[in-house]
């Protein structure tokens, strides 16, 4: 065998080591995090109880789409990060070394919780996790739509309180914690700005660029966050973290550009949502971006983008346009784009070789080729 050869057998025997200890991890961080998020959230329910029904349909509307699936991706990163980041990682009875993190995982899956019940109201989506929407769940359950929304929107804040409070349970020194609490507030700025930055590039002349909405929106809470807080709570240093932020932000956006795709072209009992909402929305997707040009296109787009009314077929033409006009091919093409820069970063960082480390390697294609 020649010597590119065998170099090449060996990247492709890492690259598969890499998946495999990424699903592993993935698959040791879903079972912590499910237990603990329904260990955490019981005593919540009981004091919801406590005070109304209304209160306690919020709590309880909560705790299920807390615990109906969610793959936790974001929790994985945040393990990784800090076993990657770990002076000397111990083990714990579990066999993992993320212990002292468990509570931030806790609390950036609650955080996506609060994410979603807001972003599936503000999108009009009615399935999320294979199930009713918060939204549609309190609609259905205080017999009223006005008072269900309200009661939706207020179940997402309770939701960001609780994350807040989760994450200040990490067992750690209190420099480290502040410094997490600050990476929390931060990622809560960003997405914000991002889901604010995308519903009003639906109608801005000149809207900021896609991949700038999926850095805020997604990035920031899905893979620079998570791996900023593994990272502090294992003491890393500032220039650490920063070299996280250059990792997660092309992956970040990789696994929006996914998920773009996914909305599209994607199995909607595979990812749990539905198909073809954000041509109905109008939103601006990379897919959308790319189609615009051609005199058919527009004239497609004007008539079908954000009405909510355009028939099956008018959509289903967008969506054959989308692949002959080489739109997805082209989107394809970028997100491997970012996984290569991605992978260019993680190989610049120098970091010790370790269980986190594999794991951050598995993660770059397990992100941005998922299927659900
Ligand atoms: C959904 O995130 C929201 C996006 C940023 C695309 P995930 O795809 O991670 O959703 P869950 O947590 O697994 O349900
Ligand atoms: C979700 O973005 C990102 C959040 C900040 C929650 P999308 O609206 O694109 O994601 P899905 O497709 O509903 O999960
Ligand atoms: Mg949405
Ligand atoms: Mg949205």
């Amino acid at each position: 065998m020649s010597p590119r050869e065998t170099s090449l057998e060996s990247e492709l025997d890492n690259a598969s080591s890499a998946r495999a200890s990424f699903s592993e991890t993935l698959e040791i961080v879903r079972r912590q995090v499910d237990r603990q998020l329904g260990l955490w959230l019981e005593p919540r329910l009981a004091a919801a109880a406590g005070v109304s029904a209304e209160v306690l349909a919020a709590a309880q509307a909560i705790e299920g789409l807390a615990l109906r699936g969610g793959k936790r991706m974001r929790a994985a990163l945040i393990a990784a990060a800090f076993d990657a980041c770990s002076a000397e990682p111990t083990t714990d009875a579990a066999g993992s070394s993320w212990a002292s993190a468990l509570p931030a995982m806790v609390a950036i899956e609650l955080l996506q919780v609060y994410l979603l019940i807001h972003d599936d109201w503000m999108d009009d989506d009615d399935v999320r996790r294979g199930g009713p929407a918060v939204h549609i769940m309190l609609r259905e359950r205080l017999g009223d739509v006005r008072l269900g929304d309200a009661a939706a929107i207020l179940a997402g804040d309770l939701a960001s309180g609780y994350a807040q409070s989760a994450l200040l349970e990490c067992p750690v020194s209190a420099d480290r914690l502040l410094r997490a609490a600050q990476a929390f507030a931060r990622i809560q700025e960003d997405v914000v700005t991002g889901q604010l930055a995308e519903m009003s590039a639906v109608r801005a002349a000149q809207p900021p660029s896609v991949e700038l909405i999926h850095s805020l929106k997604t990035a920031s809470y899905t893979v620079t966050g998570p791996l900023a807080l593994g990272a502090v709570l294992a003491g890393a240093d500032d220039a650490r973290v920063a070299e996280f932020g250059r990792f997660g932000r092309p992956l970040g956006i990789a696994f929006q550009l996914r998920d773009d795709l996914l909305g599209v072209f994607g199995d909607p009992t595979a990812t749990g949502k539905p198909i073809w909402n954000d041509i109905r929305q109008g939103k601006r997707t990379a897919l959308v971006t790319e189609l615009r040009g051609s005199a058919e296109a527009e004239a497609l787009l004007a008539r079908v983008l954000g009405n909510p009314d355009a028939p099956s077929s008018e959509i289903e033409a967008v969506v054959r346009l989308m692949e002959t006009s080489g739109a997805r091919a082209r989107v394809e093409a970028r997100v491997q784009e970012l996984l290569d820069e991605t992978r260019q970063v993680l190989a610049s960082m120098n970091l010790r070789p370790s269980l986190g480390r594999r794991v951050l390697q598995g993660a770059i294609s397990a992100l941005g080729e998922r299927a659900s």
